[in-house]
């Protein structure tokens, strides 16, 4: 005979994948078609014992705190209340008992994006099968099956529908991080409240199921031959990797079976379970080929196919078993020998893809016996970007979180994807993004601030404004390379402020705002060493009057020569604190602003006058005129004035002239064209004769 097999034969078996998304379902068949759908949730007897070193297995929706070891597998399951922070938990009432880790959900109606966090063992760079089941059994009573979508860190992993609320939906996928931890999350499309059943992750060894491409295996199917069982699956402890492999028989295959099913086949890396190797099909008429196909949704997917071989028999001296592999017609692979008592494991190094893929295992001219196969697994080859926020503001955050325990749906990764990302959170807009903002004002944090702020390096802006945040503020605020707006007022923070965090104040590089701290000392007189000029308290704050295109900063305070301490100390107690940094001399003051030339506004206090500085900045240049009458308490009137409608935002006090005859306050003038960048988008009006 031709060892090309004839067309007409190759219809012999049909073994249709129909795949809906990357889940297959195996319908096996009569030659036209007629098929019956393939069982998910059988139980499978308890054999063999193994360790279960390095599984995560997490029933989702149980009692927290609580865990079990399934009867079946011997597998130790624990709650997920330490894997995700969100979510409600249901009982399912169904009265056939499928497995016990489908009795409960975890359901989330909050939130569009909810996560699970694995950290295995043996961290990034190992290979991990991971896999979650869902089954939906009506748990809300509403009688409505749910379509959401499913994400493996910030890509989406798969979309998960329901046909029936009885049975059970399972992704897997075989995958190796780049991260030390592996988001799992479920995506809220609009189309139903997202639940999972069980969530388990387990180690893989590094040279199984490699492959030449890129990308994560997604699970077709998984199946074993020529058991003698229908509606029989297979996972630990029969299966070592916990593997499920579900059964299949058709009429036109036939049975062979070893007899020594409690073998171990762990001469090679994929460990495969004695059970489903000591088993194969083989086809009926001995003349003629082993064939099935498997049709694909979606032709463009590739498909990464793992057969695995192994001799059953005990072959006489002049028997043989060679067979090659067709796809279509073509030949596909080198002449199979199965060995006995060990597995041969036939994959191409490149995937296939089509619409249908047609298989044939057809015997060669020497060989004495029919072809056989013992398990096939099937895998759609999916890229993951795996793109992160950068690890160290990850770890960093994680940090924050459970230090102060935030309560906010801080779940997965930090940046990515943008449509949920972290509230309070601003990233850089790059692949590897960095936190250039974090906003975590009225949180009721309590506590000191943590050493983890400062591995924020790219921080620009950091508010941790109106907690309850107690000891001192930290030195380490100041060593973040690019902060340049700290908000920190309405704590409970005691001590000094440091040196360093003052200076960059004070040379302009640091927005700071201290105020509301009812123990800070910010003033001369707390520590009474620094020195005199050091720092000059004012009260900043702005509304937003319906006005123009103007700006300004405000508030201050402060008082002639011996009234000096006694004002600054008011303005620490009462207001937000800002400072300027340089001293400017009156005649400084007549360059700056060009002899006072462009007045911009008029205050209670005095005319605002532009200026310009030498490095070009544009200020505002509040004057006291000589005129003014106002004193001291009017000042303290302005003050509580401006605390009451006080900070919306923030502008810096750029310095202060005091030579004793003239009084000014030199504020950062922001007009339309030079806003500074932290302060883009919010329109700073001039604060202008709120006197009285
Ligand atoms: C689920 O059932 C268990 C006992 O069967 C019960 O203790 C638990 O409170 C139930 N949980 C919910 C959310 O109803
Ligand atoms: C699902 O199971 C429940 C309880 O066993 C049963 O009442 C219901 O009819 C089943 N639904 C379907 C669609 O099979
Ligand atoms: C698997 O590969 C990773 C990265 O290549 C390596 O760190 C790890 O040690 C390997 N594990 C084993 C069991 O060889
Ligand atoms: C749901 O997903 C579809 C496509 O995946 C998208 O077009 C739609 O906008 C999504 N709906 C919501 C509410 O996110
Ligand atoms: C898979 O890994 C095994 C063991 O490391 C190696 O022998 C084999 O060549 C690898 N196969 C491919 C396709 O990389
Ligand atoms: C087996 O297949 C061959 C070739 O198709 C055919 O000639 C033969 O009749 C078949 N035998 C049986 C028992 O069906
Ligand atoms: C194999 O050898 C045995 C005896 O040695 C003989 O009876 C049998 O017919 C042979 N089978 C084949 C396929 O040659
Ligand atoms: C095999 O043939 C079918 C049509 O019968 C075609 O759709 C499919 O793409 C082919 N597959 C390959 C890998 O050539
Ligand atoms: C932080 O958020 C609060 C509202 O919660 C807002 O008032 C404040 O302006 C924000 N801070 C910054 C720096 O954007
Ligand atoms: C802070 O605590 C108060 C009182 O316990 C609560 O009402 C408020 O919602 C909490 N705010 C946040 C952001 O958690
Ligand atoms: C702040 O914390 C202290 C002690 O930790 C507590 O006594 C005080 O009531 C808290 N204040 C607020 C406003 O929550
Ligand atoms: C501001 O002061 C800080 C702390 O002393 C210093 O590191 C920084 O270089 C200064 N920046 C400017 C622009 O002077």
């Amino acid at each position: 005979m031709d060892s090309r097999p004839p067309l007409v034969w190759l219809i012999f078996v049909l073994a249709t994948i129909m795949s809906s998304g990357n889940n297959l379902e195996l319908v096996a068949g009569k030659p036209h078609n007629a098929a019956s759908t393939f069982p998910h949730d059988h139980p499978s007897p308890l054999r063999l014992a193994a360790d279960t070193q390095g599984f995560i297995s997490i029933d989702c929706g149980i009692a927290p705190g609580s865990s079990y070891t399934d009867d079946r597998t011997q597998i130790h399951y624990t709650s997920d209340a330490e894997f995700t922070d969100n979510g409600i938990n249901y009982n399912v009432s169904r009265s056939e008992n499928p497995s016990k880790q489908l009795m409960n959900v975890r359901s989330f109606p909050e939130g569009a994006r909810n996560c699970y966090t694995l950290e295995p063992e043996k961290g990034k760079g190992n290979k991990y099968l991971i896999r979650a089941f869902f089954m939906y059994g009506n748990y809300d009573s509403k009688n409505q099956l749910p379509v959401f979508k499913l994400y493996l860190g910030v890509d989406k992993w798969d979309t998960i529908k329901f046909k029936n609320p009885n049975k059970t939906v399972r992704k897997e996928i075989i995958h190796v991080p780049k991260t030390d931890y592996i988001d799992v999350c479920l995506v809220n499309n609009g189309s139903g409240t997202p639940f999972i059943s069980a969530l388990e992750l387990r180690p893989l060894d590094n040279s199984s199921y490699n492959k030449t491409e890129l990308g994560s295996l997604l699970l077709s199917n998984r199946w074993d031959f020529g058991s003698d069982q229908e509606k029989f699956q297979v996972r630990y402890k029969d299966d070592a990797l916990d593997r499920i492999w579900n059964s299949y028989k058709n009429p036109f295959w036939e049975s062979i079976t070893a007899g020594f099913e409690s073998y171990s086949y762990s001469d090679n890396p994929f460990k495969l379970p004695g059970i489903v190797m000591s088993t194969a099909a083989t086809p009926k008429n001995e003349s003629e080929p082993l064939s099935f196909f498997l049709d694909m949704d979606n032709p463009s997917q590739r498909f990464y196919l793992f057969m695995h071989f192994s001799e059953v028999l005990q072959l006489q001296g002049n028997q043989s078993r060679v067979f090659t592999i067709w796809l279509n017609g073509t030949l596909w692979n080198d002449p199979v020998v199965p060995k006995r008592c060990s597995s041969t494991r036939i994959f191409r190094t490149n995937s296939v893809r089509g619409s249908r893929l047609l298989f044939s295992l057809v015997k060669t001219d020497e060989s004495a016996l029919p072809p056989i196969i013992n398990a096939l697994e099937v895998y759609v080859i999916k890229e993951f970007s795996q793109s992160t926020t950068d690890q160290d503001d990850v770890e960093a955050m994680k940090k924050i979180k459970s230090v102060y325990m935030v309560r906010r749906n801080w779940q997965g990764d930090p940046c990515l994807p943008m449509d949920y990302q972290w509230d309070g959170l601003k990233c850089s807009d790059n692949g590897s993004p960095t936190l250039i903002s974090l906003n975590l004002s009225y949180s009721n944090l309590t506590g000191k601030i943590h050493p983890s702020f400062s591995n924020l390096k790219s921080l620009q802006t950091l508010d941790l404004s109106h907690n309850n945040l107690t000891g001192s503020v930290p030195e380490f605020l100041a060593e973040l390379p690019s902060l340049t707006f700290l908000n920190l007022a309405g704590n409970n923070l005691k001590g000094s402020v440091p040196q360093v965090l003052m200076e960059k104040y004070q040379n302009g590089t640091l927005c700071l705002s201290l105020g509301e701290n009812p123990n800070l000392c910010v003033s001369v007189s707390c520590k009474g060493k620094q020195n005199k000029n050091f720092i000059v308290p004012a009260l900043a704050s702005i509304i937003s009057v319906l006005v123009l295109f103007l700006l300004i900063a405000v508030g201050i305070i402060w008082n002639f020569r011996r009234k000096e301490d006694r004002a600054m100390e008011m303005v620490t107690r009462e207001g937000s604190l800002k400072s300027g940094n340089s001293e400017f001399t009156y005649s400084e003051l007549v360059t700056i602003t060009r002899n006072f030339s462009s007045t911009i506004g008029q205050g209670g206090f005095g005319n605002v006058h532009l200026g310009t500085l030498v490095d070009g900045t544009q200020v505002a240049v509040k004057l006291r005129s000589q005129s003014s009458m106002q004193g001291p308490r009017e000042f303290q009137a302005e003050a509580k004035l401006l605390k009451r409608v006080h900070h919306k935002n923030l502008v810096c006090l750029a310095g202060y002239c005091n030579d004793g005859t003239n009084t000014a306050l030199i504020y950062e003038y922001m007009s339309n064209g030079n806003l500074r960048q932290r302060l883009s988008g919010i329109t700073i009006f001039m604060f202008l004769g709120l006197d009285h």
